[in-house]
């Protein structure tokens, strides 16, 4: 575009990938007897909307809790909102029968992909997909639920929770997944760290103003690269 005053050869023309750093180093987690490899970046993106281009603290205190509770994923189909670079959906893939990963950002979910396609090679992950899920978008949604009309078993979502305005889509979204899951003891578990007190009533009051029950998980209470992390469960019933 043209503005008054200027003309074409005042334009500077940088493509978009001169911004973009996707310098992703294959990178080793371990939780628990769970070791997994993936790519990722080791520090965050100066751009707000790209920070699923490495592994979050919330991811960590929610694989360490799933690699302890793996017994609850075992036959199970999962859906992550928020996945990132996958580091969740893909241990969950080593015990479920089916997993479905999302985010909304392209650029992540191209390094999704990548780490999909990494992992789905080996025998232990075999059940893996993805999908964009953009909350409260009702069109993406109603295409997942389109490919798996029985809904999922669990709901999962790791350091999720950073932006309030997406808050009241998050909860619209799990609430739609939650209701429309035909496994009775289906729940959303929430990986959450708080950073800002105004979030964590937020989280709470909006899962509430959807009709949702939120209940701190006893004893996960803990503090994940000093800041305090808890994980929830969130039941529609
Ligand atoms: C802080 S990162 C956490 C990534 C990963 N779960 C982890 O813990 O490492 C938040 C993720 O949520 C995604 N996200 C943020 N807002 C979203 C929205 N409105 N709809 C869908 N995904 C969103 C981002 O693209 C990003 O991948």
């Amino acid at each position: 575009m043209v503005r008054e005053g200027e003309d074409d050869d005042d334009i500077v023309c940088l493509d978009e990938s001169f911004f973009v750093n996707d310098d992703y180093q294959l990178t080793r987690f371990a939780y628990g007897s769970q070791v997994l490899e993936l790519y990722c970046l080791q520090s965050a993106s100066t751009d707000f909307d790209l920070t699923g281009q490495l592994v979050w603290p919330g991811a960590e205190l929610m694989n360490d809790y799933l690699s302890k509770h793996y017994e609850m994923l075992r036959g199970c189909s999962v859906i992550e909102l928020g996945s990132g670079v996958g580091i969740t959906g893909i241990l969950c893939s080593r015990f479920c029968s089916k997993v479905v990963l999302t985010d909304h950002n392209d650029e992540v979910l191209k390094i999704l992909k990548r780490n999909i396609e990494l992992h789905q090679s080996s025998q232990e992950s075999h059940c893996l997909a993805t999908e964009k899920l953009e909350w409260g978008n009702s069109e993406q949604l109603n295409n997942i639920l389109q490919k798996h009309p029985e809904g999922f078993d669990l709901v999962l979502g790791a350091d999720i929770c950073f932006q309030q305005s997406s808050i009241p889509l998050l909860f619209n979204t799990v609430g739609k997944l939650l209701r429309r899951s035909q496994c009775k003891t289906c729940k959303f578990i929430l990986a959450y760290v708080s950073r800002a007190k105004v979030m964590d009533n937020l989280v709470v009051s909006e899962a509430s103003q959807q009709g949702l029950h939120i209940n701190e998980v006893a004893g996960t209470r803990t503090v994940v690269k000093n800041l305090g992390g808890v994980i929830y469960e969130v039941t529609s019933r």
